[in-house]
């Protein structure tokens, strides 16, 4: 009682961290406080008298992208789940930072930081440091996908295979973890992105209009499917852009079924990489896989059956994660929140 009181008392003062350094949203997680900050990676930059500036981070710059002028710049310092640009990372992750903390912080922070399975020590690197560099006592990373499977409630520290599908914005990472490792891990450059991209090269070639990214993901969140609707065209929505014949703006109706279609090939390589994922695992862990089935994480596993389309592929049973945006932030402010039990799969550069 007096133990749990002093504990709480004493995490006001905490400052500790879990971050999701994602490629279309940062997550942080403060010990004993839960999810405090969730926005978009995105900063704007301006050029000022030939000095490259952070004007803002986020939401607020989110609402920028597509619409800046030729002084003011919306950078997406990640791609494809690792950091594309540096000092941008690193001022996105400090302002930030300093937004989830308030003025009660008395110490330097502890950072549980994640990182994509497929990146390189290069990559990974990068990450901590841009860590450290935010005035971080200590950092420690986690792989993305064991982060998502704890974030999803699954029981990756025992002798028990669990599989997970994380689509994110940047990488889908399919993994299959056991007694607190990881005993395969794949991660493919496809996700939300790659989404929204197939949207809008289809849009421009069959209707001769060209929309922006957040119209292709305004879309996708709103019709978006990975199969056919059952009969017919399925939901309509007007999108606008121009019109490329005549260069003059426009706005057409697109139906669920052109949507569909638009996105059959991103759908289909997450597909292949989850059945390549099935063929080599364990044979002791495939069996448990049959079992409890594939857990889906991250925003694209919120796309319109996609668990219908990995079940009928696979055979298995396939379910989307409660609170699949926030999952992996969940598991790593888990990892934090009970280091000692989690030791193992914690890791560090250095
Ligand atoms: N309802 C929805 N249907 C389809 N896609 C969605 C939906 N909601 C969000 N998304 C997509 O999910 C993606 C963001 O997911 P998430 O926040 O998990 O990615 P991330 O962690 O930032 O990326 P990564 O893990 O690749 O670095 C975006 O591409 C977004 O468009
Ligand atoms: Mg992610």
């Amino acid at each position: 009682m007096i133990l749990s009181r002093l504990k709480k008392f004493l995490n006001i003062f905490s400052s500790d961290l879990a971050i999701d350094l994602g490629t279309a949203n940062t997550l942080v997680y403060v010990r004993g406080r839960g999810v405090v900050l969730n926005e978009p990676s995105v900063v704007a930059v301006a050029d000022i008298r030939g000095k490259k500036q952070v004007i803002a981070v986020g939401n607020e710059a989110k609402l920028m992208v597509g619409k800046t002028n030729t002084q003011i710049q919306a950078i997406r310092p990640l791609r494809e789940g690792v950091i594309a640009d540096f000092d941008v990372a690193e001022e996105m992750i400090r302002r930030f930072i300093q937004k989830a903390l308030d003025k009660h912080s008395l110490t330097r922070p502890m950072i549980v930081i994640c990182v994509p399975s497929g990146s390189t020590a290069v990559e990974r690197r990068a990450i901590q440091e841009a860590a450290e560099n935010s005035h971080a006592r200590k950092v420690f990373l986690i792989e993305e996908p064991m982060a998502a499977a704890l974030g999803a409630g699954l029981p990756v520290n025992e002798p028990s295979g669990s599989m997970v599908v994380d689509i994110g914005g940047g990488t889908t990472e399919v993994a299959v973890m056991s007694l607190g490792g990881i005993a395969y891990a794949n991660s493919v450059r496809v996700g939300g992105d790659k989404m929204d991209e197939a949207i809008i090269n289809y849009i421009r070639r069959q209707h001769s209009l060209l929309i922006g990214d957040a119209s292709a993901e305004r879309v996708k969140k709103d019709i978006g499917a990975a199969s056919m609707p059952g009969k017919g065209d399925g939901k309509k929505i007007p999108v606008k852009g121009r019109d490329l014949m005549r260069g003059i703006p426009k706005e057409i109706i697109v139906t669920e079924r052109q949507i569909s279609e638009a996105l059959s090939a991103p759908v289909h390589e997450i597909v292949e990489t989850v059945k390549v994922a099935l063929e080599h695992t364990a044979p002791e862990l495939a069996a448990d896989i049959v079992d409890k089935g594939i857990m889906l994480t991250g925003g694209g596993a919120l796309l319109r059956r996609l668990d219908d389309v990995l079940r009928t592929a696979t055979g298995l049973p396939v379910s989307v994660a409660e609170n699949a945006l926030q999952c992996v932030v969940l598991g790593t402010g888990k990892a934090l929140e009970e280091v000692g039990k989690f030791e193992n799969i914690l890791t560090s550069m250095y």
